[in-house]
């Protein structure tokens, strides 16, 4: 009869190092799911994912489904894509700031719509944004310090976010299309320009131009002709008028002839 306790010694120590082994596993798939530089924590009742400072250079994937604030700002980040927070359902505040964003594409922040309440997208590198990539975001917006183009599309964008409050004074023009509006903060210089209308404006004096151009050619050359027809007219006018006399010359000359 073999002995019972090596059995049961043995037993154990497989089952030691089974137990062992995976909890190794449930660490390292914990430590796998978490983007480097990122950790999660709960903040007053609310799930945070904070990714600060982290060296990113694009919105990590697998940051947890049921994340409420998450913090991307001062990293590398240059480009926001299409469906760049679709998986994150419960978000209700996003910061982007300090990051090196240049591109938002349309639809980036897609999914988001209905529960995120803030959005910053201060000191980046932001030119010009279409306003169709904030289009039903509901959250309030920091677009403070980035390099505005100021245009009809800012006008734009202006007009469909809403400004976190006390941000908009941050929104300078660093290029305009009209020179004098560089270095001004664009809510400014809004209050007396429009550039929308502006540029409507210009489109509509290019149509004026252009069509009194066409009016134009074809007034002259209606002179033209009429001056050349006149012209031809008269030509012909004389003609006609020396021709009956020297066919009356001819038929009288012919009738002569028939006397004779
Ligand atoms: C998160 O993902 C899990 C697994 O896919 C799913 O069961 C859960 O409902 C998701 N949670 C939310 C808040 O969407
Ligand atoms: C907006 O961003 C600027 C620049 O980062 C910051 O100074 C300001 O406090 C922010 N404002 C709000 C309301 O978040």
């Amino acid at each position: 009869m073999p002995p019972v306790e090596p059995f049961l010694l043995r037993s154990m120590t497989m089952w030691l190092l089974l137990q062992s082994v995976l909890l190794l596993a449930s660490c390292l798939r914990s430590a796998a799911a978490f983007p480097k530089g990122c950790y999660p924590s709960e903040e007053e009742g609310l799930k945070t994912f904070r990714c600060s400072n982290a060296r990113l250079t694009e919105v990590p994937k697998d940051i947890p489904n049921d994340t409420n604030k998450l913090y991307l700002d001062s990293n590398r980040i240059p480009f926001l894509p299409r469906d760049a927070f679709r998986d994150l359902p419960l978000l209700l505040e996003l910061d982007l700031s300090h990051n090196a964003i240049a591109g938002v594409e349309s639809g980036a922040f897609r999914g988001l719509g209905e529960h995120l309440h803030s959005l910053d997208l201060s000191s980046n590198r932001l030119v010009s944004v279409s306003k169709d990539a904030f289009s039903n975001l509901k959250a309030k917006v920091n677009l403070s310090n980035n390099p505005w183009l100021c245009d009809c599309r800012l006008q734009e964008l202006i007009r469909t976010v809403e400004l976190a409050a006390g941000s908009s004074g941050g929104i300078v023009c660093d290029s305009s299309v009209q020179e004098e509006h560089v270095g001004k903060a664009f809510l400014q210089v809004i209050a007396d320009t429009d550039f929308c209308n502006m540029y409507k404006k210009t489109t509509d004096i290019a149509m004026l131009v252009t069509m009194f151009g066409w009016f134009a050619m074809v007034i002259s050359y209606l002179v033209y002709y009429v001056r050349q027809n006149q012209e031809d007219a008269r030509r012909h006018l004389e003609y006609l008028k020396s021709l009956p006399s020297k066919q009356r010359r001819s038929e009288e000359s012919s009738t002569i002839s028939t006397v004779v």
